[in-house]
């Protein structure tokens, strides 16, 4: 059965520096004064996350990694895994962020072996996925949003606890999101290419992303079968990316 508890994740991309623990501090505070009814996870630029794990401390802010290499260690300059982000304070990895699928020409057999190096360190995988602009444009939105849920999702993934995050590559960065009834329909798309895969057994939370800010956030989060959000512009200012978990 699914989770209930709504996922907020802030993807703080390449931005953020020592200065950004301030942020944290304030979501501690507002943490401490009244219970956020969201699970709730940072992924700051890989050298932050040591950091941002020590300052989070006991309070219930998880932290994570945006990408990882596939392999557990070895000559591969320049690049991290899994084991040691797990080491710095990692706990969750995003993967396959259209970032990376198109601007690092990143395959799903690429993103599928990397979920199974996180799985391997102990590591959550949010895996996302989403169409361009040109292919909604030429109705082929759903056929290749199924594609990539079924090639990015390995077998290892069978009986396991893990999310997917239905990111449109023209509603990142872009103010543009699709309509609620839109975002019902790709997650119903989605969960049914989960089922194919990996059974019906299977537990996926699928969050949405793409422009979402806190005016916007209320009707997101309450659509059908989203079960959360993937944050980029909006988890950078802890005002903002506390109205949207407070939207939950
Ligand atoms: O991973 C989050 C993301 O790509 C969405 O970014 O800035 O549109 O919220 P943004």
């Amino acid at each position: 059965m699914k989770q209930s508890v709504k996922l907020i994740a802030g993807n703080w991309k390449m931005n953020g520096s020592a200065a950004s623990l301030a942020e944290i501090e304030a979501m501690k505070a507002d943490a401490a004064m009244s219970p956020w009814q969201a699970e709730v996870v940072v992924f700051p630029p890989a050298p932050l996350i040591d950091r941002v794990s020590r300052a989070v401390g006991t309070a219930p802010i998880g932290v994570g990694a945006q990408d990882c290499r596939a392999e557990a260690s070895g000559a591969f300059t320049g690049c991290v895994s899994a084991e040691i982000l797990h080491d710095a304070g990692a706990r969750w990895v995003i993967l396959g962020h259209s970032e990376r699928r198109h601007g690092l020409r990143e395959t799903d057999a690429v993103v599928a072996a990397k979920v199974e190096g996180a799985l391997r360190a102990g590591l959550h995988p949010i895996v996302c996925v989403g169409e361009t602009l040109e292919q909604r444009d030429a109705g082929q939105a759903e056929a290749v949003v199924a594609a990539q849920v079924t090639a990015s999702l390995p077998e290892a993934l069978s009986g396991r606890d893990f999310t997917l995050a239905y990111e449109p590559v023209w509603a990142i960065g872009s103010g543009r999101t699709p309509t609620t009834e839109e975002i019902a329909r790709m997650h119903a798309v989605i969960a049914d290419a989960v089922a194919a895969r990996l059974g019906e057994a299977a537990v996926a939370r699928i969050l949405y992303g793409g422009s979402v800010n806190p005016t916007n956030a209320p009707d997101i989060l309450a659509t059908p079968g989203v079960d959360g959000a993937l944050v980029g512009g909006a988890s950078l200012k802890a005002e903002d990316f506390l109205a949207i978990i407070r939207a939950v």
